[in-house]
């Protein structure tokens, strides 16, 4: 189909499915096990509903707000996900591009396709970027990337902690691994196992031992906010706060790791409500990713709290199909979504959204 003809982030990912080698395709659909978590990250926004106000003088809105002191077009960003080239000869390239013209913040993966210093040089000059870390046993390999990063102008540091081991994911494991370059993707790699499947084949350096107390080291080595990826309670969220982190992102990795992890919509409430409770939320800012696929999506999770959300498979699905113009033609559809949602609920900027906006009896402890 032409482009013209997608009229939303679901269309793109049926084109996908219908583009990609069976191999990419396993890669960038699969969840863990029997993927329950990776379905209800969605279906968990059909549980909320909207207290739309009428009129409001909304002809003109304003969808444009701050990420760690970054000005945004929307309140989204293009998250971190891996092997960019198996969708595209170009890799996450790709996405750079397109945020470069819509004004959007693109999460750098360390298991990117493309070099890292690729991926910000096809940045424009003023144009936001953050880094995602997965942790290497080895931290000297962690550090170099860190300080190499912070000298480039990332404006974030998004540590990855819900993935002290790869989940099975099952739709990837039964295709062998032989795709790309394996210099490439082993670079922070010590060993590289390829007969399981595309995600076995460049983890193995994640460190499991990553815990609360190596905060305090990742702060001497960077002046970079830190945030944590991957929260999925309140009571870590707390924590993270408390151990002098910038942020968090709830998160359960697209449904990829624990299987039964819950939604990070489902849980934002009670995040919020605990981080408040105990005085921790003034300056701490709350992402969530999964699932996110409207822009009444979107409009739910400011509701609730977030400052933001990352997008993920979507993205890599109109990278695929289109390029460039793909993924610029998906901002685009979620930046008149969520402009139509503001219209309709009536508000004219992200400060007025709140949350007697939304209806969450139906999320479970409210
Ligand atoms: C991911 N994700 C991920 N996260 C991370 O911290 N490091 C990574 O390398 C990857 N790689 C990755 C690959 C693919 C193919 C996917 C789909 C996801 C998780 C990602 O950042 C995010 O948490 C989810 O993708 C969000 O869910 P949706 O938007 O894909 O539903």
């Amino acid at each position: 189909p032409r482009l013209e003809e997608m009229y939303n982030s679901f269309d793109f990912e049926t084109v996908a499915r219908s583009v990609l080698k069976s191999d990419a395709w396993a890669y960038y659909s699969s969840g863990s096990d029997d993927e329950i978590t990776m379905r209800e990250n969605h279906s968990a926004f059909h549980r909320i509903w909207f207290r739309p106000r009428v009129m409001v003088n909304v002809k003109d809105v304003d969808t444009s707000t701050e990420m760690l002191g970054s000005r945004t077009s929307l309140p989204l960003y293009i998250t971190a996900t891996a092997l960019g080239k198996l969708g595209h000869p170009e890799g996450e390239v790709v996405l750079t591009k397109a945020c470069k013209t819509r004004d959007i913040i693109q999460m750098i993966p360390t298991l990117a396709s493309c070099s890292f210093d690729e991926i910000v040089n096809a940045a424009g000059p003023n144009q936001a970027q953050w880094l995602q870390l997965y942790v290497n046993s080895n931290r000297q390999v962690s550090e170099k990337f860190v300080r190499h990063a912070e000298s480039r102008g990332m404006k974030g540091l998004f540590i990855t902690v819900d993935a002290p081991q790869l989940g099975h994911r099952e739709k990837d494991m039964r295709q062998k691994y032989s795709q790309e370059d394996p210099d490439e993707i082993s670079r922070n790699s010590t060993e590289v196992v390829r007969d399981q499947g595309a995600a076995r084949a460049i983890s193995n350096f994640i460190d499991p031992s990553l815990c609360w107390d190596d905060i305090a080291w990742f702060k001497s080595i960077t002046n970079m906010p830190i945030l944590i990826k991957g929260v999925q309670t309140a009571q870590d969220a707390v924590l993270a706060a408390k151990y002098g982190c910038k942020g968090i992102v709830l998160s359960n990795h697209g449904g990829r790791q624990l299987d039964f992890a819950p939604s990070a919509i489902e849980i934002l409430a009670e995040v919020m409500d605990a981080l408040k409770r105990e005085n921790l939320d003034k300056g701490f800012e709350v992402y969530i990713d999964g699932g996110i696929r409207r822009g009444s999506d979107i409009f739910k999770a400011i509701a609730l709290g977030a400052k933001g959300v990352g997008i993920g498979r979507p993205f890599l699905y109109a990278m695929s199909s289109y390029g460039v113009e793909g993924v610029e033609k998906l901002l685009d559809l979620f930046q008149s979504e969520f402009e139509m949602v503001m219209r309709f609920m009536g508000v004219t900027k992200i400060s007025d959204i709140t949350a007697d906006m939304v209806d969450i009896r139906n999320i479970k402890d409210h």
